[in-house]
């Protein structure tokens, strides 16, 4: 039988941990997410359906997208035990630059339009954790007013070629005067993926009010107060436009461009040029015999080519191929700091986070992007330590093993 008593005052008093409550809901609803996909779980109640559908959509079948992010799921880690991991640095050369973390901002389109803030917040939030910030072609600021928003810390801007040559290389000029270091050529492109999503939600640029997104808007008015109480989308380099993104993209992209057109823009570019959307062995071989500074390996977040190889698996082979010397960054499916810290141990230099950022943007504006840094950084860290290592030159590849849920047959 176990014996009981009556609690007594004196000892309930340290049990009772009552806050004065904070009427700052946004940071409570933020402080509350442990991870990205809590930071999603805001993001879905508080955006309507069609940019909410925009961002975390993926080409036909979406299974590029779910087979990246199983990829990542199945590794298995190797620590090693009894090291001192009091201290531990997150930080490295990229491109010939510091960054404070091994993952910075992916360029993506249509930014205000998932939150108002928009490339500012991100922009901001990058300065403020000391990692590059990525400005798309399809950006909603200017390239001015995102140096401004980051003045001493890193922009890279994503190029698409357009058909109009002349309009594009001047986007590459402003890029260049505005002092962003990096330009990022984004290759796998030739055409817009089917983005099912977008279609079924008849989604377009500007939003259209019908009867469906107006019921939609009913339980997430902020959304709206903000889109319509701010200025107007525009975008970073392009005149208004009124269709569906896939059409917008099908309309501006130009089909043929190839390896000597890379070579062209290589040689326009004061700074250094990665070439975003690599996809095979052999691309990323000559890809860096052409002599770009590092390659991005990326099947868009499977916003292009459904079933298109799965750029974890892809990065040991190209390590092997072209070098662990050369820059190899990696993006699609990186969900968490642990996602990071495996490419890293597999070869990578660095990681780009595309829906991450903007999972946190949608759930809380420039708050939400600082919470999203936050919550990767320190699963990083605490990643690196439970591995027994300091520093990200320490993370090898015997500290992951890649488990073969899909192999060639
Ligand atoms: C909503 C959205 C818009 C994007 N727009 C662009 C773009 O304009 N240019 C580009 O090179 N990549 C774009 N991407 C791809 C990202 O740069 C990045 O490759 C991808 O998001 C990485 O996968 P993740 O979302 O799983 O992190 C976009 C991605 C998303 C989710």
């Amino acid at each position: 039988m176990t014996k009981r008593q009556i609690p007594k005052v004196r000892d309930l008093a340290p049990l009772m941990q009552f806050k004065k409550p904070s009427l700052d809901f946004k940071k409570n609803r933020l402080a509350k997410a442990q991870t990205v996909y809590d930071l999603r779980r805001i993001a879905q109640r508080r955006t309507p359906k069609a940019p909410f559908d925009y961002t975390e959509g993926a080409a036909e079948a979406e299974i590029s997208l779910g087979r990246a992010r199983q990829a990542f799921e199945d590794i298995e880690f190797s620590p090693s035990i009894l090291r001192d991991v009091s201290k531990v640095s997150t930080g490295w050369d990229v491109l010939g630059a510091p960054v404070a973390q091994p993952f910075g901002i992916a360029p993506t389109g249509f930014t205000r339009m998932m939150h108002t803030e928009g490339e500012i917040a991100g922009a901001h939030a990058a300065a403020r954790h000391g990692i590059p910030f990525s400005l798309s072609t399809m950006g909603t600021t200017s390239i001015e007013d995102v140096k401004a928003a980051n003045p001493l810390g890193r922009n890279w801007f994503q190029l698409y070629m357009w058909k109009d040559r002349d309009r594009s290389m001047a986007l590459v000029e402003r890029a260049a005067a505005a002092g962003f270091d990096t330009l990022l050529v984004t290759v796998d492109v030739p055409v817009a993926g089917a983005r099912l999503r977008d279609k079924r939600n008849g989604f377009s640029i500007p939003p259209q009010l019908t009867l469906s997104t107006i019921a939609n808007a009913l339980p997430r008015p902020w959304w709206w107060y903000d889109f319509l109480t701010t200025e107007p989308l525009s975008f970073a380099s392009l005149d208004r436009w009124s269709g569906t993104v896939g059409e917008l993209l099908d309309s501006m992209f130009d089909p043929t461009v190839d390896f000597a057109d890379l070579r062209w823009i290589r040689d326009q570019w004061p700074g250094k040029v990665v070439v975003k959307g690599i996809q095979s062995v052999d691309d990323a071989k000559k890809v860096a015999e052409i002599g770009v500074d590092g390659i991005v390996l990326s099947n868009h977040g499977g916003r292009q080519l459904d079933r298109a190889p799965i750029p974890f698996h892809l990065l040991p082979e190209v390590v092997r191929e072209v070098g662990s010397e050369y820059e190899i960054h990696l993006d699609t499916g990186i969900m968490s700091g642990a996602d990071v810290v495996a490419a890293v141990a597999l070869g990578a230099r660095f990681t780009l986070l595309g829906r991450a950022y903007l999972y946190g943007l949608m759930a809380g504006g420039e708050d939400g992007v600082d919470r999203m840094i936050e919550i990767v950084s320190g699963q990083v860290a605490r990643t690196m330590r439970l591995l027994g290592v300091n520093s990200l030159e320490e993370l090898e590849p015997r500290h992951v093993t890649q488990l073969t849920r899909l192999a060639p047959r």
